[in-house]
């Protein structure tokens, strides 16, 4: 059977994992996945690397190492760990965690995005690079400073790759998930009003099942990877997504 590739981050939990254990039931993929945590999951078909995506010295150290090589007919890069950071309105956040959460959240998907390219450029498999985006990339919400600019500055990065790369070859994506029933969202429950003005309709989501199951995002972003020439686009939103 042809093998595809599935280079995956943040794979340890939330919509990560449900992604992960997508592919590990198809047969025809072999998975990349990249986490500070190692799951106890033993497949001849899967890689796990722990890596801190905030220690970008050791993500540069290891970025011309990491790339598997083969004869693949699809090879994608799904840069998917991503941190709420600090709730708090600008002016109360702490200096390094706003550096965590850019180097996890922008500066990681960048320099993955940009090794990615460079090494598969020529390979002639068809190549995908979906950045997991938010609609706080275009909505300013109180509270979530540094997130709401880290996905902006994420999804025009992944225009321009997109602008640049303009081949038949080659599909980028900024993807919004939705509103995902993980652990970043009770995270974002456990804040505080003073902080987050919005946590009420947050909390209510939750309460009214309103929250989107990563399974059933896991299946809508495997129905981008599978027909990425039905999806132009390059900002994308699973929510506008038919499942068929
Ligand atoms: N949930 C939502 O409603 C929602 C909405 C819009 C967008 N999103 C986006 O969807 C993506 C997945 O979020 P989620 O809800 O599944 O979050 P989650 O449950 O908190 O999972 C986050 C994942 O990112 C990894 N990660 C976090 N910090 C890391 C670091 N320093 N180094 C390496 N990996 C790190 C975590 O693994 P380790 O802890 O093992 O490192 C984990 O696997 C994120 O990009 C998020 O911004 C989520």
């Amino acid at each position: 059977m042809p093998q595809s590739l599935l280079i995956i981050t943040g794979h340890s939990q939330g919509l990560g994992r449900a992604v992960l254990d997508h592919y590990l039931a198809q047969n025809d993929f072999q998975i990349l996945a990249i986490s500070r945590t190692k799951l106890e999951i033993e497949s001849p078909r899967l890689t796990q690397l722990s890596v801190d995506l905030s220690e970008l010295p050791v993500l540069e150290e290891q970025l011309g190492d990491i790339f598997p090589t083969g004869d693949f007919e699809k090879i994608i890069l799904l840069n998917n760990a991503g941190w709420i950071g600090e709730i708090k309105p600008i002016g109360n956040l702490q200096p390094k965690k706003l550096r965590t959460q850019v180097n996890v959240n922008l500066l990681a998907p960048m320099y993955l995005t940009n090794a990615f390219i460079k090494f598969y450029k020529t390979h002639q498999a068809q190549k995908i690079v979906c950045n997991i985006s938010s609609g706080a990339a275009s909505r300013p919400v109180s509270g979530w400073g540094g997130y709401c600019s880290t996905k902006a500055a994420l999804a025009m990065f992944t225009l321009v790759a997109a602008k640049e790369n303009k081949s038949e070859t080659f599909h980028f994506y900024s993807l919004a998930p939705g509103i995902v029933d993980t652990g970043m969202q009770g995270e974002i429950r456990d804040s505080n009003e003073s902080d987050f003005p919005e946590i009420e309709k947050f909390k209510s989501f939750k309460e009214e099942n309103k929250l989107t199951s990563p399974e059933e995002v896991a299946l809508k972003i495997e129905k981008l990877f599978r027909s990425p020439d039905q999806f132009k686009e390059v900002i994308q939103d699973v929510r506008s997504f038919e499942l068929n």
